[in-house]
């Protein structure tokens, strides 16, 4: 009996060596990705998008709260590469500063995927793809939208601007695209700019303060996202104002915020920038795995919402 076991054992050996591993043994892939903060409704949809997608496609992630500061980011990569992770991902909160840390990542053979926002860097072969918006584009839509709704007004159309986080991507480009546009008809005049940091809190603060200096010239609030026009909008209330009426409301995200505030005649128009990057980044993290080229960028598709759809549109909005 006894030795009959030990034949079928010596037997089995060579064969099961031969069969793939089963696929519950294959290890993960682990991906760091960290995130600027908590700023916005749109950065709370990102971050559920990341989340959700990687534990739907088997991936071990694990994630990082900057809070809006750069050098919480740097930490949180160096430990990422401390870790060997296999792919770092991050969501650039300023444009600048970053070749230390991407280099280090590059010495220890860790791929780099921008979600969101870009980087300002001479070398890119710091990252292997960047997956995201393009916030310039943005800039302009919003511009064309307001140069189409006051055709026939000959002005002046005096513009408060409220800038998102100083250096950021998104600030930088939602600006330049929109006075691109609007700088064709000099009846278009940016009276106050100023950063809201990507905030509600600050796009009220700010907003009070435009209003306390510039009162009843305003026309036109061009807010760099739906937080701060949201912010901006009770202000506005409290001063008195009707917001959407009195001062034309343009904003950037299309998020269910802005939809409800668009739905109750306070925001005239909200230009999309999708947060939902999360099943990109974990199909573009399996390619580079797999050792497949990826493309260097990854525009996400958009639309312009103004308030006239608003309701129509309101069911299919998924943040
Ligand atoms: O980078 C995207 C921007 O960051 C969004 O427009 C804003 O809401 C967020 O905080």
């Amino acid at each position: 009996m006894k030795r009959r076991t030990v034949l079928v054992a010596m037997a089995a050996a060579p064969l099961s060596a031969m069969l793939p591993l089963p696929a519950f043994a294959q290890k993960p892939i682990v991906l760091g990705f960290a995130q600027v903060g908590a700023e916005s409704e749109w950065r709370t949809a990102n971050t559920e998008s990341i989340k959700s997608s990687a534990k739907d496609a088997g991936i071990d992630l694990k994630f990082s709260d900057a809070q809006q500061k750069q050098e919480n980011q740097i930490k949180a990569i160096r430990s990422y590469i401390a870790q060997k992770v296999d792919v770092i991902a991050f969501s650039p909160v300023v444009e600048t500063g970053w070749d230390t840390v991407l280099v280090e990542a590059k010495n220890a053979k860790i791929p780099v995927v921008l979600t969101d926002r870009a980087i300002s860097s001479k070398d890119d072969t710091l990252y292997v793809t960047f997956i995201g918006s393009d916030f310039t584009e943005e800039g302009r839509k919003a511009g064309r939208w307001l140069v189409e709704k006051e055709k026939g007004n000959p002005g002046p159309v005096n513009i408060v601007e409220l800038q998102g986080t100083v250096g950021s991507a998104p600030a930088i480009d939602r600006k330049k695209g929109f006075e691109e546009i609007i700088k064709s008809d000099p009846k278009f005049k940016i009276i106050r700019s100023q950063t809201g940091d990507f905030t509600r809190a600050k796009g009220k603060e700010v907003m009070e303060a435009f209003l306390k200096a510039e009162g009843k010239k305003i026309n036109v609030l061009y807010a760099h996202n739906d937080d701060m026009a949201i912010g901006a909008i009770q202000a506005i209330e409290e001063a008195g104002m009707k917001p959407g009426k009195d001062i034309i409301i343009i904003s950037v995200d299309g998020v269910k915020g802005a939809f409800e505030a668009m739905m109750a005649g306070k925001l005239n128009v909200s230009v999309e920038c999708s947060p939902l990057l999360g099943p990109q980044l974990m199909s573009v993290v399996k390619d580079i795995k797999a050792g497949k080229s990826v493309p260097k960028r990854i525009v996400t598709q958009e639309s312009i919402f103004p308030m006239e759809v608003a309701a129509k549109e309101f069911p299919n909005r998924k943040y």
